[in-house]
């Protein structure tokens, strides 16, 4: 029989299955059995073991309870759900076991600490509905996602497929599954998406039962004003976002005011291998500088740098939106001192959602709101200078930024400047605020005068020029007087305490001043605490106003940041429209072109692709020409168009895309325990079962990851799928030359190659993409330069040359009719191997179930 408080845990703890539960007892918080193991380990403390009982020993780790701050972030960090349960009654007065429940779950979705959050990332809890159980990829599911920290809350339909895109460009933290459904997601996330995953019995996975828990959070009749009526599976999720947040918030979410509707058919997916590849917001080797994101990224608010992340992960796919954006981004170009004056207020402002967010569910002390206040005041000189432009969006963002003179003003009356971090600090009200406020202040003051003033008294009255009026804890004010005085005392001094070399007394009328004191500092607490949870619910009910007025300021720090990376680097203006051609003249790689060394200059590039006449690219090169920047460089000027931005280019016309593929050969992805050739070729899938005519697909050196002639074929047979079956844009970077052979046979190919220039056994690279093709891949030049010694090299060249001029490269060359002679070589192998095994077979000599047998074992053995 376990003693009754491990009872008490196990109750508890039966509530809330998959999550660190930090029990409360007395001044630790402590964790038992599979907890206690999970939070030594990840916390680096001890693991010991507690008696319960009968039932023996139970393994328990613990922390004292001021630690939980430091702690809970620690373990949530780690990925994972920490309840904390603390006592509900003072230990003091409670009869029997101490009452104890859960006041608040924190999971990495979850979220409102600075140690848990990113400032420029926001941090998403998603939840996943399908419609059944069987759901393919056509099938339309619902997704609904919350950053709890700024209160931004949306939900969507879309066809399965497009999941793990949307949720890896989201970066969500974690995400809401039915049990049901919870090993279908898995595998649709695996390797994609990185979250962790929390399961919700299946009856919260119910419209009926989320379209209430909507209603009911929001006090509103019907889900129409949201705009959200209308959908099924997207409101069943929403509703597993709201029921969860109301298990681990405990319903204090007055920041989340609405739900926005999102078609995410307005967005280009990008699935995460492109992003990857292309560099977006993490380099291929996990860095954040180097990306395309450090580079865009000229933004002065958080709140803005947010919102920047969210446009690079989902660029635009409607011309209308896109040149609206454009049209703002190019009028902040023309006026440089307006924007240099915008972002020099902007830069003023702090972190006005996250503020909020902590103000509004009562986690902020009175700084966040002194902080709240400075970023308001900031809001009528922003609004002037959106408000003298022309442009739609920043007229709008002028017209609908609301100053908050209200807010502003009670904050300002109530608070004091600097106040203390905590309002138990004290002196949190400003003076003149009320007038009971001060009343009591007054009396302290007073009382405390008439102490200060009693130690100059008695030491006249007494004559003990060393007498001294002390405070401590236990016995609060006394009067010290040292042994050598002791004789001096006066009558009416009561012993309350014997020191080494010292006595403490009190008097009556000391001990009535400290009784005034103490009243008035306890009520003064009570007062100062209630005017401030006034102010901030004060603050909390203006949530939506205050939101709306930060999210116009992200998107115009958004564009005033754009608007400076072009100036800077000099972008120009893309001109876009919904053709299916593609034309830049000189573009340069926006990352590459930062990172050289001054002296340097990035060779512009011009290209020019369309699904009629140059609908495919085979571009060939030495090593270290240039082939992969000027894939990367199309495929980001793409994604700069498409997010609103200018470019990097002499001019730019963009038929707006619907994805952009790009694949990177032998790409190891040794983590996910897949080999890099399985990875390449999952990767190929994708595309060819995704891609339309309207993408854009840039792969590099796909096929690399296997043999010569399978890489060979299989990048052959990609290309002629691309050509006749899908009619998207493509460049294909390889040093498989005999690609170049494609045009032969596909009128849509053309060969472009990455110049070099030698001289002698050196080469000189000048990255310049030109019509035409290498036969050079100048690999052994390259190792060369990077310090092989030449006994390799020399022994390299060699055995090219023997290579050269055997069957390998003459067969390759000769595949003019489709490729058709060049694969059945290929095949050659096999077939021979085939006609082997049927030779040895003796038909005379077997019975029909022989032969079946037989004719399965060559199936298998031929993998046909
Ligand atoms: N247009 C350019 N102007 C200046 N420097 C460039 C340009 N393009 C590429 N470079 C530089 O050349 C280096 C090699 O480029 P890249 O990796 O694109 O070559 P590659 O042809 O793909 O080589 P490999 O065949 O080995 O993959 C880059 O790191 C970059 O610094
Ligand atoms: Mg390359």
């Amino acid at each position: 029989m376990s003693t009754p408080l491990m009872q008490q845990y196990q109750s508890v703890k039966s509530r809330y299955p998959d999550t660190i539960l930090l029990f409360r007892m007395g001044d630790f918080f402590e964790t038992f059995e599979e907890d206690a193991k999970v939070t030594s380990r990840v916390l680096g403390i001890t693991l010991t073991k507690r008696g319960n009982g009968a039932a023996g020993e139970v393994p328990l780790a613990g922390f004292p309870h001021h630690a939980l701050e430091a702690y809970l972030p620690k373990l949530v960090r780690a990925g994972y759900r920490v309840a904390v349960c603390e006592q509900l009654e003072d230990p003091k007065f409670a009869k029997g076991i101490v009452k104890r429940d859960v006041i608040e779950v924190v999971t990495p979705g979850v979220a409102f600490s600075d140690k848990v959050l990113n400032q420029k990332q926001n941090n998403f809890l998603a939840a996943v509905a399908l419609g059944s159980p069987l759901a393919t990829s056509a099938d339309i599911l619902g997704c609904a996602w919350v950053d709890v920290s700024t209160g931004e809350f949306a939900a969507g339909e879309f066809p399965l497929a497009r999941l793990a895109d949307h949720l890896a460009g989201l970066g969500v933290s974690e995400v809401l599954v039915q049990k049901r459904d919870v090993a279908a997601i898995e595998r649709i996330l695996a390797n994609r998406v990185s979250c962790v995953l929390s399961k919700l019995d299946d009856w919260v996975f119910n419209r009926d039962y989320g379209y209430e828990a909507l209603l009911m959070h929001f006090k509103t009749q019907s889900l129409k004003g949201f705009g959200l009526e209308e959908l099924t599976v997207g409101i069943v999720a929403a509703g597993a976002v709201m029921h969860y947040l109301q298990e681990t918030q405990k319903s204090n979410l007055p920041h989340i005011r609405k739900i926005v509707p999102v078609d995410i058919a307005d967005f280009i997916s990008l699935d995460p291998a492109t992003k990857r590849n292309l560099e977006i917001t993490s380099t291929m080797s996990g860095a954040t500088d180097g990306t395309l994101f450090s580079v865009l990224d000229r933004t002065c608010t958080p709140m803005g740098g947010r919102q920047l992340k969210q446009w690079v992960h989902r660029p635009l796919k409607r011309p209308e939106s896109l040149r609206e954006r454009l049209s703002s981004v190019g009028e902040l170009v023309e006026q440089n001192s307006l924007r240099r004056d915008a972002q020099e207020i902007m830069s003023n402002l702090g972190d006005m959602e996250r503020l909020l967010g902590r103000i509004a569910t009562g986690r902020s002390g009175p700084r966040e709101l002194t902080a709240l206040k400075a970023s308001l005041r900031y809001i009528p000189a922003i609004q002037q200078k959106a408000g003298s432009c022309a442009s739609a969006t920043l007229t709008d963002i002028a017209t609908r930024l609301a100053p908050m003179p209200v807010v502003v003003d009670r904050i300002e009356a109530a608070i004091a400047d600097d106040p203390p971090a905590a309002v138990a600090n004290g002196g949190v009200i400003r003076k003149g605020y009320s007038a009971e406020l001060d009343e009591v202040r007054g009396l302290s003051h007073g009382a405390k005068d008439w102490i200060a003033r009693m130690q100059q008294s008695e030491r006249e009255r007494t004559g003990i020029g060393s007498l001294k009026v002390g405070y401590n804890n236990v016995f609060g004010y006394y009067i010290e007087i040292t042994n050598s005085h002791k004789d001096k005392v006066p009558a009416d001094y009561i012993r309350k305490q014997t020191l080494a070399n010292a006595e403490r007394y009190i008097t009556p009328d000391l001990k009535e001043y400290e009784e005034k004191v103490m009243h008035a500092e306890e009520r003064i607490l009570q007062l100062e605490t209630t005017l401030f949870h006034e102010v901030r619910e004060f603050v909390a009910a203006r949530s939506a106003e205050i939101q709306e007025n930060a999210r116009l300021l992200a998107t115009f720090d958004c564009l005033a940041s754009l608007a400076q990376v072009a100036v800077e680097n000099k972008y120009v203006r893309p001109m876009i429209d919904d053709s299916e051609s593609l034309e830049i003249v000189e573009g340069r790689h926006p990352v590459i072109e930062q990172l050289l060394p001054p002296g340097e200059h990035y060779q512009p590039n011009d290209c020019s692709l369309d699904t009629e006449h140059a609908q495919i690219v085979i571009l060939t090169g030495p090593n270290m020409s240039g082939k992969s920047s000027f894939l990367r460089q199309v495929g980001l000027i793409v994604l700069l168009a498409q997010i609103g931005s200018f470019v990097p280019a002499k001019s730019a016309r963009i038929g707006l895309v619907d994805r952009i593929f790009t694949r990177v050969g032998a790409n190891d992805n040794i983590a996910a325990g897949e080999s890099t050739f399985l990875v390449e070729m999952h990767e190929a899938a994708q595309i060819v079962n995704t891609a339309t005519r309207k993408s854009l697909i840039l792969l590099d050196e796909v096929g690399r990851g296997t043999s010569t002639f399978d890489g060979i074929s299989i990048a052959w047979a990609l290309t002629e799928f691309i050509h006749q079956r899908i009619g998207a844009k493509t460049l294909f970077a390889t040093h498989y030359h005999e690609l170049n052979e494609l045009t032969q046979v596909l009128p849509r190919v053309k060969n472009f190659k990455v110049d070099v220039r030698e001289y002698g056994d050196k080469v000189v690279f000048l990255h310049r993409v030109l019509p035409g093709f290498a036969d050079h891949s100048y690999g052994i030049q390259v190792a060369q330069m990077a310090g092989l010694p030449s006994e390799v090299t020399d022994r390299a060249a060699l055995i090219l040359k023997n290579l050269e001029s055997s069957e390998l490269i003459t067969h390759g060359r000769s595949g003019k009719k489709e490729g058709e002679e060049f694969q059945m070589q290929l095949f050659e192998v096999k077939d021979d191997k085939l006609r082997d095994a049927l030779r040895k077979i003796d038909p005379d000599r077997m019975t029909p179930l022989d032969a079946l047998q037989r004719l399965a074992q060559l199936k298998k053995d031929f993998d046909v």
